[in-house]
């Protein structure tokens, strides 16, 4: 059977709030140079639209990370399956991602780009997810808040699949 999805945040709702979030940033770093990193695969979208509305000169590289068991399991062990490239020493950095849930991939991601010693380090992320925060983070730019269910599209995914739909959904496990 196949699983019942259902829209919960449409299209034009997403490109509303990441207007406003590229505003908020636009207006902090008032035209700095900036470091952007985004958090693979799930950020592939949200990244590609939020950073088309940057106006300060933006330089993009990615994280790929796997954390080790899942839910409830998650150990808040990392591997770094592809690192950033590019010198973060003295920049201003800004990460990427689609959805904070646990913490522990984030907390993880904090720690290992403060070892590059960034000028500063703030986090923008499409979706709060605070049912399963088990270490809290600082997140600095929110587009949405969700407190249940798993989301899909919009670069989300389950078992890889659904990343393509337009709209964030719900998807019913
Ligand atoms: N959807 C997709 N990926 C996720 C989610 C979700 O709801 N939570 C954590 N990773
Ligand atoms: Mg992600």
């Amino acid at each position: 059977m196949s699983p019942v999805i259902t829209p919960v945040i449409s299209r034009q709702r997403i490109q509303e709030q990441v207007y406003d979030l590229a505003t908020r940033i636009n207006h902090d770093y008032d035209n700095q140079e900036l470091v952007i990193i985004g958090v693979l695969k799930g950020v592939f979208i949200f990244l590609a639209d939020l950073v088309r509305l940057l106006k300060m000169p933006v330089r993009i590289d990615f994280v790929h990370l796997s954390s080790y068991g899942q839910g409830s399991t998650s150990s808040g062990e990392v591997l770094v399956r592809k690192d950033v490239e590019i010198s973060l020493k003295d920049q201003h950095v800004l990460i990427v991602e689609d959805i904070v849930d646990s913490g522990l991939t984030m907390a993880f991601l904090l720690q290992h780009l403060q070892t590059r010693r960034p000028e500063s380090l703030k986090i923008c992320c499409l979706i709060d997810k605070t049912e399963r925060r088990t270490v809290s983070v600082p997140l600095d730019y929110v587009g949405f808040s969700i407190d249940q269910g798993f989301l899909v599209g919009y670069g989300l995914d389950y078992a890889e699949q659904h990343r393509h739909y337009p709209d964030i959904c719900k998807i019913q496990l």
